[in-house]
This record gives C-alpha cells, structure tokens and sequence, in this order.
C-alpha cells in the first residue's frame, strides 16, 4: 500500500515504519494541478518533500505516479526503441495491486473512525482478514465484468467469501458481555486515581502531554464530578480501546475491566 517512492526510495519509509514507531506520519499535501508547467514552483516543492522526509514517515500523494510507467514507454517509441518490457510488467503489477486493494485501501483510510478494528488486540489479523475479504469481494467485481466470457455467468462465491470474512471479523471484535463485575477495588477513590494517572495528562484545563495545549474536545476529567459526568462516553472510549489515544499512558487491561466494570455497576460513588 505504500507507493513505489520517485525520489526517495520506499524502502526508508517502509524501515521507518517497522523501526522507529514513535517516528511523525506525515501525509505531504501541496498544489499540484496548476503548477505542473512552472519549474520554480515544481522546485521549491521538491526542495520542501526533501527537507519533510529527513525528519518524517511520509505518505506522498505526489510518488503515486503511474503516468511515470507510460512515459517511459512513450519515450522509448517516439526515439524508435523498443520500449524497455520491465515497465510493462511493472505497470501491470501495479494495475492489479491496484485493482484487488481499492477497498482494502478505502477501508484503511476510513479505518480511524473504527477504533474496534485498531484498537483490537490483534489488530494486525483484523487488517489482513479485512483486506482479504476486500480483494475477495473485488474479485467477484473483476469477473462479472468478464461475465461474457462464461455465458453470462459468475460466480457469487468470492464475494460470499469476502461477506463471510467481515461478518467473522465482526463476530470477533464484538464486546464480550462480562461475568457481573467482581473487580478488585472497583471503589471510586480507586477510578480516580485510574483516571489520574492514564487520562488526565490530556484530559485537563492544562494538560501536561506534550502536543496537547487544551484538553481534547473539551472533554475535562480532573474533578469527581466530571468523572461521573461523562461516564458512558468514557465507557464507549475505553471498551473500544480508543482512549487512552494510542495507550501513550499504558492502561493496563485490569484497569480497563476495573472502569469498565465500575461504570457497569452504576458508577458507585
Ligand atoms: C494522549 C492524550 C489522551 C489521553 C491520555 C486520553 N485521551 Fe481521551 N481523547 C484524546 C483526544 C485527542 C480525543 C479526541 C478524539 C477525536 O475527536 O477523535 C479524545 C476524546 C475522548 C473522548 C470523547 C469525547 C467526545 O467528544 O465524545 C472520551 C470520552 C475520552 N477521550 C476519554 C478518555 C479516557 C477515559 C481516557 C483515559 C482512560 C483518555 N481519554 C485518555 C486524547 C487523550
């Protein structure tokens, strides 16, 4: 899914990401269409993505570029050579990446909204089974396009696979219902002192996690009060596993069921 890279070889991104996790994701956005004809500009774009990248992960719309693949051949006729096969090859390679990975890449770029899928445990087996139910699906869309070939006919199978994926993905991401709540300490004092320490480093009129300058939509959790204010969205949050954001604050899983449970009992206070 991460583009061929122009100038700066994808395999740096691809190292950054599997090894320097706490390195920025950046996604690079600049004016495209109506400076292609201006080479100061088209320079000063460059000189920017160059200076990002040394310090980024970076996901470049501008490296996206399979018009590349055509020019090349392009070229290569008009000169009278033989256009170079291995830009064929890699121009089909890249049409049918393209073709079985349009909802895999839809889905993960839409994934954020879904805090169930990444925030799963193994959400590494979440993302491969989505993605393969996307490209089953879209095999099932290849084909029928194809119907013609076979009488009109195809096949429903792939996309009932692709269907059944996601309803066992689904299945298994589902909240499990829990045995009544017998948490350890389940007291409020003991929710407090959760709160304090995995939460209120952003979750306060000046929150004391570097990035943050105002309490994230405005949601405060530094007084009892406001604790037991907002304790179904916090229930959403954390049986989600979308808070604390990115477990920068290390909530352990005892303490999730610890406030899960509490806010389950009623919120005892
Ligand atoms: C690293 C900072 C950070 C930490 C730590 C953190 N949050 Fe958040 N929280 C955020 C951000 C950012 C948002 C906004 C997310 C969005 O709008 O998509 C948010 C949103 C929320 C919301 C949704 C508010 C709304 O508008 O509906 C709730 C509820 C919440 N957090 C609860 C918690 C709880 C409970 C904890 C601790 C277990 C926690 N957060 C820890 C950064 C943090």
């Amino acid at each position: 899914m991460i583009s061929r890279g122009r100038d700066i070889p994808t395999v740096a991104t691809i190292y950054r990401l599997m090894f320097e996790p706490q390195r920025k994701k950046v996604y690079l956005s600049f004016p495209m269409s109506h400076v292609m004809d201006l080479p100061g500009t088209l320079a000063e774009i460059e000189k920017f993505k160059k200076a990002i990248h040394q310090h980024f992960i970076c996901f470049d719309p501008g490296d996206v570029d399979e018009f590349l693949i055509y020019a090349a051949g392009d070229k290569a006729q008009q000169e009278g050579r033989e256009p170079d096969p291995l830009y064929a090859i890699a121009g089909k390679q890249r049409s049918t990446h393209n073709t079985f990975f349009t909802l895999p890449v839809l889905f993960t770029m839409i994934s954020p909204h879904y805090a169930m899928t990444y925030g799963a445990r193994d959400n590494w087996l979440v993302l491969i089974a989505i993605c393969a139910a996307g490209v089953s699906m879209r095999l099932y869309f290849v084909a029928r396009h194809k119907a013609h070939e076979r009488n009109g006919r195809t096949s429903p199978l792939p996309a009932a696979l692709g269907l059944l994926t996601l309803a066992g993905v689904a299945a298994a991401l589902m909240p499990q219902p829990r045995d009544g709540g017998v948490a350890p300490n389940g007291s409020f004092a003991r929710i407090q002192a959760i709160v304090a320490q995995r939460c209120i480093s952003c979750h306060s009129a000046n929150p004391t996690q570097s990035g943050f300058t105002a309490a994230p939509n405005g949601l405060l959790l530094d007084t009892p009060e406001r604790i037991l204010a907002h304790t179904q969205q916090m229930r959403q949050q954390i049986a989600t596993r979308a808070m604390p954001l990115g477990n920068i604050t290390g909530i352990t899983e005892e303490e999730r069921t610890e406030m899960l449970t509490w806010i389950d009992r009623g919120a005892p206070h």
